[in-house]
């Protein structure tokens, strides 16, 4: 049996909560589906990390990192004691951005057992993907103040678009497409207003679109598409962003499907040369963090697709049928759930189920 070396990050806040209940699950899966997982665990793209050496990060992270097979990792940010563009810009994007993690690739699915917002709406009205460029665009450090501290203050922060990145994604978004039955593309522009980047965009689609007759494409500007989320979420099934607009669908998305605490993300490095990294979406969670409250189900899907990112399908469907059952038994529910669970016990629910998949 292979194997697989994974590199543990708890992070911050909930980061270290969830994190323990999504390698409980992973071990559960290991075991059962005879999988081989080696982890190292990381306390650094922390506050702790950061109060006691000034940096996010140890100088030699992208070589102690670049050899794990993945990187299973929490949240980051603890904004009392060190800014968030700090913290951030010092963890999370770095590795996304060094690790050429291009794809962040996040589900958007009414799980059974959680009532939706929306009214009326049932499992399979909400099912699709936000595929986010996840590497440039609107997260870009050019830019600059000047007049700084004067009445003439100006900042300005660019947003970069290169062919081969906007084309990538594209690319990703248009063969996962591809493999689910309904063939569909929707692309998010703001090519009204934003009017150099985002018609580029736009083209860009229409380009790409060539290389795959049997797709369905069509584009929404952000603003009506983010209101189409809530209207008609029955309408999408892949669905294709910049970074800035990824990200606020992805956690738009989740809100539609019950809360925010059961949504993974996996950032993809498709072609392998470095390890992808699987985060839930949501941050930290000052406002709970150490109280055990936490869901722990968006870090425990993280691991579900782990082992689809290794090609391990059978422990990946294994983990996300056990949180299926768990979530439509009703019971051992986390308080965002309805229920009066801690984390460890909603986290100990989907390993046991897990571990009944052995027999
Ligand atoms: P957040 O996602 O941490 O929390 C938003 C709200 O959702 C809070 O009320 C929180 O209690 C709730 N929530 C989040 N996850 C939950 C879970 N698993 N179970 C139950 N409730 C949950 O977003 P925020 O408050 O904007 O950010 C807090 C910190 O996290 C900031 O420092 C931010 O920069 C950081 N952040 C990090 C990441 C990441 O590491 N990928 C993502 C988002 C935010
Ligand atoms: C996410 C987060 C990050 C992002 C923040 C914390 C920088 O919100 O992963 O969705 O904006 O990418
Ligand atoms: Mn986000």
């Amino acid at each position: 049996t292979k194997t697989y070396r994974i590199a543990v990050i708890p992070g911050d806040g909930i980061g270290k909560e969830v994190v323990p209940e999504g390698v409980r699950v992973l071990e559960a899966a290991a075991r059962v589906y005879g999988i081989g997982v080696d982890f190292e665990h990381f306390d650094f793209a922390s506050a702790e990390y950061y109060q006691a050496h000034g940096q996010m990060l140890p100088d030699d992270w992208f070589e102690t990192l670049k050899g794990f097979d993945a990187i299973y990792f929490g949240a980051v940010g603890w904004p009392d004691v060190v800014p968030d563009h700090v913290s951030l810009w010092g963890s999370l994007l770095q590795f996304r951005r060094h690790f050429d993690q291009y794809v962040n690739l996040r589900p958007v699915r009414l799980l059974p057992g959680i009532v939706s917002p929306l009214a009326g709406r049932a499992p399979g009205d909400v099912d699709f993907y936000v595929v986010r460029e996840n590497t440039e665009g609107e997260y870009s450090s050019i830019g600059g103040k000047m007049f700084e501290g004067t009445d003439r203050e100006v900042v300005v922060q660019e947003t970069v678009m290169t062919r081969q990145g906007v084309d990538r994604i594209l690319d990703y978004a248009f063969r996962l497409a591809q493999s689910r039955p309904k063939k569909h593309l929707t692309s998010a522009t703001k090519s009204n207003g934003i009017s150099i980047t985002m018609p580029y965009w736009d083209e860009r689609v229409e380009a790409r679109a060539e290389q795959y007759p049997g797709i369905r494409v069509d584009k929404f500007h952000i603003d009506i598409l983010a209101a189409n989320f809530v209207l008609h979420p029955d309408w999408f099934d892949v669905v294709v962003a910049s970074n800035l607009f990824g990200d606020i669908l992805s956690d738009l998305g989740p809100a539609c499907t019950g809360t925010i605490g059961v949504a993974p993300s996996a950032n993809i490095n498709p072609e392998g040369t470095f390890p992808s990294l699987f985060e839930p979406v949501h941050g930290s969670a000052p406002d709970i963090a150490g109280k055990g409250l936490a869901n722990p189900i968006g870090q425990i899907w993280c691991a579900s697709m782990m082992f689809d990112h290794f090609g391990e399908k059978e422990a990946g469907a294994g983990v996300l049928r056990a949180i299926e059952e768990t979530l439509a038994a009703g019971e051992h529910l986390t308080r965002d759930l309805g229920g009066t669970a801690g984390t460890a016990e909603l986290g100990a629910a989907i390993a046991e189920r897990v571990l009944g998949q052995g027999g």
